[in-house]
C-alpha cells in the first residue's frame, strides 16, 4: 500500500492518501519546468536551477521505479530550446554527461534502462558519448524504462515519420492504403515501446499550461496534471500527488464506459 500526506493547493488541509496499487500509470511523461523560476527565486543563477533538476531526475526515478511506473519519459531539451543563452545551452548539454557519471550504477541497482529520444545526432559529441554509454551500461535491466526526451519535438518527429513513410511508399514497399494510426506510432521515436508508447499520465510542473511540442501524437488520450510545483522541488510525494489525481480521473477514451 503506498500512503502519503498529500496538502490541499487551495486550503492549505493536510490529509492522508493511498494510493491504488492496481491503477499505476504504465507511461508517466513529465515536462520538467521552472528550474529558473527556482533559481531566480534564491537569487542563483539559472543554472543553479538546472543542476538542482537534475539531482530530481535522479530522486523521480527512483520513485517511479518503485511505484511500478514502467515507463518515465522525460522532456530535458526541446528542439526549441537552441534559442537560449549559449552558457545556458552548453551547460544543459553538459547535464547528462554529469548525470550519467554519477547515476548509472544507481540505475543498474534500480533494473532501469535508458532509452533516448530525440535528433541526438545534433548533440555535442561528449554528450552524445554519455547517451550512448547509458544505454550499453543498462541494456540488460528490465525494469522501468527511463526514456530522455533530448532535442526533440513533436512536430518534427511527425514529420520524420511521414518522410520515413512516403519513402517507403516511393520504393514500392508500401501501399498508402496500409497507412494507419498503429504504422505512424510505430515509426515515432516511441514506436520500440510496443504497447507502452503513449504516456497514460502527463505532468507539467511550475504552473505552465501547455504542451510545448511534446507527444503531440502520443499524449491524445493522456491525462495532464499541471501542478504549482518548480522542477527542483519536485519530489516522491509530488509524484504520488499526480498518481492520486490521475487515479479520480475517468478515462473512458472516447467511449461511455470508465477504463
Ligand atoms: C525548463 O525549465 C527546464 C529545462 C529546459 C531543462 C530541463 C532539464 C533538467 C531538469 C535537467 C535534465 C537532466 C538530465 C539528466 C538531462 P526553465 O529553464 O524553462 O524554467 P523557467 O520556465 O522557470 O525559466
Amino acid at each position: 500500500m503506498f500512503s502519503f500526506l498529500s496538502k490541499d493547493q487551495q486550503t492549505g488541509e493536510v490529509a492522508e492518501r493511498q494510493l491504488d496499487e492496481s491503477n499505476i500509470p504504465a507511461h508517466v511523461a513529465i515536462i520538467m519546468d521552472g528550474n529558473g523560476r527556482w533559481a531566480q527565486q534564491r537569487h542563483l543563477p539559472r543554472i543553479a536551477g538546472h543542476k538542482q533538476g537534475m539531482n530530481t531526475v535522479k530522486t523521480v526515478a527512483k520513485a517511479a521505479s518503485q511505484l511500478g511506473v514502467k515507463v518515465l519519459t522525460l522532456y530535458a531539451f526541446s528542439t526549441e530550446n537552441w534559442k537560449r543563452p549559449t552558457a545556458e545551452v552548453n551547460y544543459l548539454m553538459k547535464l547528462p554527461v554529469d548525470f550519467f557519471s554519477t547515476f548509472v550504477p544507481d540505475l543498474v541497482k534500480n533494473n532501469i534502462r535508458v532509452k533516448v529520444m530525440g535528433y541526438t545526432d545534433k548533440l555535442p559529441a561528449a554528450t552524445q558519448q554519455a547517451v550512448q554509454d547509458a544505454i550499453t551500461a543498462t541494456q540488460d535491466c528490465t525494469g522501468m524504462v527511463l526514456n530522455f526526451a533530448l532535442n526533440y519535438g513533436g512536430r518534427a518527429e511527425i514529420v520524420t515519420a511521414m518522410q520515413q513513410l512516403a519513402q517507403r511508399v516511393q520504393a514500392g514497399d508500401l501501399a498508402p492504403e496500409a497507412i494507419d494510426e498503429a504504422l505512424i506510432s510505430q515509426h515515432l521515436m516511441t514506436g520500440d515501446l510496443g504497447d507502452l508508447q503513449d504516456p497514460d499520465l502527463l505532468i507539467r510542473t511550475s504552473g505552465e499550461e501547455r504542451l510545448s511540442n511534446f507527444m503531440l501524437w502520443q499524449v491524445a488520450y493522456s491525462e495532464f496534471v499541471f501542478m504549482a510545483d518548480h522542477w527542483p522541488d519536485f519530489d516522491q510525494t509530488t509524484l504520488e500527488r499526480a498518481i492520486y489525481a490521475y487515479q479520480q480521473r475517468h478515462r473512458r477514451f472516447g467511449g461511455l464506459t470508465n477504463k
